[in-house]
C-alpha cells in the first residue's frame, strides 16, 4: 500500500487498457474522523479529516451511452452498463454498485450523462473504516459529471454519493464521509454541522501528525449494526417528538431517564454528550489545547464503548496503549462506524514515535491481533486533473 497513486502509472494502465490516453484523472479521499461519531445521521456535529489515501479514476469520452468500466483492484474485472437501463444491482461486480448507485441518482436529478471509458485504481484500505466507499462514490460523480459537461458542486456531489449508498447498495449512512471527501482541505479537519451543511474549516497545528492505527480486528455485522443504531436514535428522538435528536437537549434526556427505555437513553446520551465533546475538540485543535483534545477524545472512545456499543476488546486495548504511551501527549480513539476497524490518533510530531513503538511492543501481545501503523495527512477533498 502507497500513500500517494501513481497517476502515471494509472494513466499508463488506462491507455494499454482502453488503446488510447485518458482525458482526465479524478480524484476522491478517503477519511479519518477526529472525533463526533454517530453523530451525522443525528443531525449533529463532526471533525473528519480527509486523508492520502485515495481512489482515482482516469476517464474518457465515447461516443455510444454506455459506461465501460475497469476495476484494477479487482482484478481488472469489467462492466459495461448502458446509461438507458433502469439499474440493477451486481452480484458478480459489487464494487460496480457504487457506480450503478451513482448513475440512478444522477439521473434522477436530471444529470444530462454522457457514456465514458473508466479505469477505477485505489489505496484506500478496504473493510478498515476509513471510508473507501465514500472516495469511489464521490470520485465516480465528480469523474462522470466532468465527462458530461456538467457541473457540480462538492456537497451536491456529497449528497448524490451518499443516496447511492442509502438507496441503491443498502447501507444507511449520513453525509459524514461523502462530505469530507468531497469538501476536505489540506492540513485541516472540518467541523461540519450536519443539519445545514455548513463546514468551517479547522487547522491542524503544524507540528502535528495523525497516525491511524488498523487494529487488525476486522470489521463484521457493520451494516445491520449500523442501521440498528440508527433505528434507536430516531425512537429516542421520538419519544421526545423530534426527528432527529439535534432537536433533544442533554437536560431533556437526562430529565427523562428512567421514562425512556434503557436501551434508547444510552444511545442519545452518547450521541448529545458526542456534540459537545465534537464542538469542545474543534476549539481545542484550533488553539493547539492538546490537553483538552486528548481529554474529550478519550470521553468519546468511553460513550462509544458504554453507551453506543460499538468498540471491541481488542480496540479498547489499542486505544489504552496509545493513550497510555502518549501521557496526555496524544488524544486517541476507535475511529469510523465502529466493530473494528482502525483507531486514531493525533499528537506532536515528536510524540508519534513513542506511540508507535508502544503498539508494536504491546498490542499483539495482550490481543493477539497484528496491528498496522497508517501515518497520515490530513489532505484536500476531489479534484480532476
Ligand atoms: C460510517 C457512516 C458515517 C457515520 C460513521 C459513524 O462511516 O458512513 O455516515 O455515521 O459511520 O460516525
Amino acid at each position: 500500500m502507497s500513500a500517494t497513486i501513481n497517476q502515471q502509472k494509472l494513466t499508463e494502465l488506462f491507455t494499454f487498457t482502453f488503446d488510447h490516453v485518458p482525458a482526465l484523472v479524478v480524484q476522491a479521499p478517503g477519511r479519518v474522523n477526529l472525533i463526533g461519531e454517530h453523530t451525522d445521521y443525528n443531525d449533529g456535529f463532526v471533525l473528519p479529516a480527509a486523508i492520502n489515501y485515495s481512489t482515482s479514476i482516469a476517464v474518457s469520452a465515447r461516443a455510444d451511452r454506455e459506461l465501460h468500466i475497469v476495476a484494477q483492484d479487482f482484478g481488472s474485472q469489467k462492466v459495461v452498463i448502458s446509461l438507458d437501463e433502469t439499474m440493477q444491482q451486481d452480484a458478480e461486480a459489487p464494487w460496480s454498485d457504487y457506480a450503478r448507485g451513482v448513475v440512478q441518482e444522477l439521473k434522477k436529478r436530471n444529470y444530462r450523462l454522457a457514456g465514458g471509458n473508466f479505469l477505477i485504481s485505489g489505496n484506500v484500505p478496504a473493510g478498515a473504516g476509513l471510508s473507501s466507499s465514500a472516495s469511489l462514490e464521490v470520485a465516480f460523480v465528480r469523474a462522470l459529471t466532468e465527462l458530461s459537461d456538467e457541473r457540480i458542486d462538492p456537497t451536491d456531489a456529497a449528497l448524490v454519493g451518499q443516496a447511492a449508498e442509502n438507496n441503491f447498495v443498502g447501507c444507511n449512512c449520513g453525509i459524514m464521509d461523502q462530505l469530507i471527501s468531497a469538501r476536505g482541505q489540506a492540513s485541516s479537519a472540518l467541523l461540519i454541522d450536519c443539519q445545514d451543511l455548513s463546514t468551517r474549516t479547522i487547522s491542524i497545528p503544524t507540528d502535528w501528525e495523525i497516525l491511524i492505527v488498523h487494529s487488525g480486528v476486522k470489521r463484521g455485522l457493520v451494516e445491520s449494526e449500523y442501521n440498528t443504531r440508527r433505528v434507536q436514535c430516531e425512537t429516542a428522538a421520538a419519544f421526545f417528538g423530534q426527528k432527529t435528536l439535534r432537536g433533544v437537549s442533554l437536560e431533556q434526556l437526562l430529565s427523562a431517564e428512567g421514562e425512556l427505555d434503557e436501551l434508547s437513553f444510552r444511545r442519545a446520551r452518547h450521541v448529545l454528550t458526542e456534540n459537545d465533546r465534537t464542538l469542545l475538540a474543534a476549539e481545542a485543535l484550533s488553539s493547539g489545547d492538546m490537553s483538552t483534545l486528548a481529554r474529550v477524545m478519550a470521553e468519546s472512545h468511553v460513550s462509544m464503548r458504554d453507551d453506543f456499543s460499538i468498540t471491541t476488546p481488542a480496540i479498547d486495548s489499542l486505544v489504552k496503549i496509545l493513550q497510555d504511551a502518549g501521557a496526555g501527549q496524544a488524544g486517541a480513539r476507535m475511529t469510523g462506524g465502529g466493530f473494528g476497524g482502525c483507531v486514531v490518533a493525533i499528537a506532536p510530531a515528536t510524540v508519534i514515535p513513542q506511540l508507535m513503538t508502544a503498539v508494536e511492543e504491546r498490542y499483539q501481545v495482550e490481543t493477539g491481533c497484528v496491528p498496522r501503523l497508517i501515518p497520515a495527512k490530513a489532505s484536500k477533498g476531489a479534484f480532476a486533473t
